[in-house]
């Protein structure tokens, strides 16, 4: 079966080129033998007739000459017959000048002439009789050896086709059929599965022959390609892992940047406050401080596009948001004279890929940029363009830096190649890049030259999601005051603060900071809770298990699932009613409240 699949696959085996050459040579050297043994023939043949008619001049040419020499005509026409009788011969005359005249037979065209002239020696004295003409025709020699040439042929033609058959069978069965094999099995070999075996291949490497000899050949082959390409794979994601750390430790710089300042925000909001007498200005300082937290928020938000625990995956992701984020975090570092704008052309655009590579590629490149660039001069700029007509995305990153002579072009993606001084670079960037962009079915160019700056192209196929629209009724309100709720949360400032802004909106609330005593409170059925709101990471007790005790035993108690974790395949399975990310306000509770019981 395997062996036939790999034949119709090889429409240019060599089983059929041996075949169709082998027949063909055969079949012409078989033919030319022939046709050189029938000319020998022919040859001999025609010789001997000749050399027959030539003996006449010893046997008969003497006799003749006394016959015409004394008259006897009857003796001569004996003579003549009996030359005529000699085979092949068609004509046999004799023109005696003035004497006798007798033929036998009629000329034919294309005979060959054999002429005698006829002397009768009388004393000392010679004299000339005439000629005797003998006409021989090989006509029936060339018949005779064309058909024998027919069948020789036709006989040779069969041998030769036999032997051809028997030897193609042999050759079939001990060259062809195992190379076929050979050649079926590597086909099918890929870099995934290199260490595939199958029987028929098992079988060949056990021969003691050539054969043999090339598929043990192969086996080894492939076992050191094997042990090459897991190694490689091995460095590779070291490199990847050497690299993440780089990267991460200068995310880590500009978040705790970032951060940082937002602290200082929050602390000057806090200190003005604490030095006021007046009510109206403590309120108005403590406001102060809500910007900052919601530059906190967003800050966290982005740090989770890119960073989740299923942000290596490849997903269907908005390249346009992480682009954004990731621009967003780098430029709070960024020394303040540097021109660093981003720009697109659509608000969303989403493609199939990982947040975690996007943010590593983009990152990587707008660092590469900041190197090239002069502080006071760089400019440095990311634009994003959908290509609808060619459903791709291009991520253009473009700097008016140093630039990059060809040595450097060439070199780029050569792993730790590096023009940075120690310590600057570690040259893994660009070959990390090259490798993430691959895997995310992307292209990348670059275009630079010394002294005038640098564009590096990134490009993506894009995935088209229709849009559908989530219309949320905000206009409806209830009335959810006076509803009686219980906070878990195990950081207990946290929730006595939560339950104190709740009973100034008017809530009864009760909040436990050990989920162990909450969870025994609802398992007793004694308690008169409207909603609680847990949160989600608690030692002793999760968010989780909690939710899932409080349902067992009080089905249509809503539960509100507070945390700080944004990942919502993580809330996957937990019989939750409605999730409120920390950190959160007392409207955003509300509002919750307000959906839960609409
Ligand atoms: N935007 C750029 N402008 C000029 N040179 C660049 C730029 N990006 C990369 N390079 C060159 O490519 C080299 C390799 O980059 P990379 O792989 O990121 O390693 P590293 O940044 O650690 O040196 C850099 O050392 C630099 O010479
Ligand atoms: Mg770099």
């Amino acid at each position: 079966m395997k062996i036939e699949s790999g034949i119709k696959h090889y429409n240019k085996s060599i089983a059929k080129k041996i075949i169709f050459v082998s027949f063909l040579l055969s079949s012409i050297f078989t033919l030319f033998l022939t046709l050189f043994q029938t000319y020998q023939d022919y040859n001999f043949e025609v010789e001997a007739v000749k050399e027959n008619v030539k003996s006449i001049k010893v046997s008969t040419l003497n006799a003749i000459s006394h016959a015409v020499w004394s008259y006897d005509e009857e003796q001569v026409s004996i003579l003549l017959k009996g030359i005529f009788e000699i085979q092949n011969v068609n004509f046999v005359g004799l023109n005696s000048k003035d004497k006798i005249s007798v033929s036998f037979g009629d000329k034919v065209a294309h005979s060959e002439i054999i002429s005698f002239p006829v002397y009768f020696k009388n004393q000392s004295e010679n004299y000339f009789l005439g000629d005797l003409i003998v006409e021989v025709n090989f006509n029936d020699i060339t018949s005779h050896l064309i058909s024998k040439l027919t069948i020789t042929f036709a006989f040779q033609f069969i041998k030769t086709f036999f032997i051809l058959v028997v030897l193609l069978v042999i050759f079939f069965r001990y060259l062809i059929a195992p190379i076929n094999q050979l050649a079926a099995y590597t086909s099918k070999l890929s870099l995934e599965n290199l260490m595939a075996y199958d029987k028929d291949f098992s079988k060949l490497a056990m021969q003691e022959d050539e054969i043999g000899t090339i598929a043990r050949s192969i086996d080894q082959l492939k076992t050191r390609l094997d042990v090459d390409i897991k190694r490689n794979r091995e460095i590779e994601n070291q490199l990847q892992a050497t690299h993440r750390m780089e990267s991460l430790g200068k995310l880590s710089a500009g978040i705790a940047h970032d951060f940082n300042n937002i602290l200082q925000g929050v602390e000057s909001a806090i200190s003005v406050g604490e030095r006021y007498n007046e009510i109206d200005k403590v309120k108005d300082s403590i406001l102060r401080a809500r910007p900052f937290i919601e530059r906190g928020k967003n800050l966290v938000d982005k740090i989770f596009s890119f960073s989740r625990k299923n942000a290596n995956k490849l997903a269907v992701i908005d390249v346009i948001k992480i682009a954004n984020d990731t621009f967003d975090i780098i430029k709070q570092t960024m020394a303040q004279d540097l021109n660093l704008t981003f720009t697109s052309n659509v608000e969303k655009c989403f493609i199939l890929a990982s947040p975690a590579n996007i943010h590593q590629i983009i990152s990587n490149l707008i660092y590469n940029a900041k190197d090239a660039v002069d502080v006071m001069t760089g400019e440095i700029q990311i634009n994003i363009q959908e290509s609808k007509a060619s459903n791709e995305v291009i991520i253009k990153i473009t700097d008016n830096g140093c630039g990059m002579d060809q040595k450097t072009l060439d070199h780029i993606y050569d792993p730790f190649f590096t023009t940075k001084d120690p310590g600057k670079g570690t040259g893994l960037g660009m070959s990390i890049i090259y490798q993430l962009v691959n895997e995310m079915y992307g292209k990348i160019d670059i275009k630079s030259q010394k002294e005038q700056g640098t564009t590096i192209t990134l490009s993506f196929p894009t995935v088209v999601i229709e849009d559908n629209v989530e219309s949320e009724d905000s206009s409806k309100t209830t009335n959810t005051e006076n509803l009686n709720i219980c906070i878990v949360d195990d950081e207990q400032d946290i929730a006595a603060l939560i339950k104190e802004v709740l009973e100034l909106r008017g809530f009864k609330v009760d909040y436990f900071s050990d989920p162990l005593e909450a969870s025994k409170l609802f398992t007793s059925g004694n308690m008169d809770y409207d909603v609680v709101i847990t949160d989600y990471s608690m030692p002793n007790l999760k968010g989780d298990q909690l939710c899932s005790l409080i349902k067992e035993h009080h089905p249509k108690l809503p539960v509100i699932l507070a945390t700080g974790l944004h990942e919502p395949e993580q809330f996957e399975g937990i019989p939750y009613d409605s999730i409120l990310k920390k950190p959160y306000t007392d409207d955003e509770v509300i509002k919750t409240l307000d959906i839960i019981f609409s």
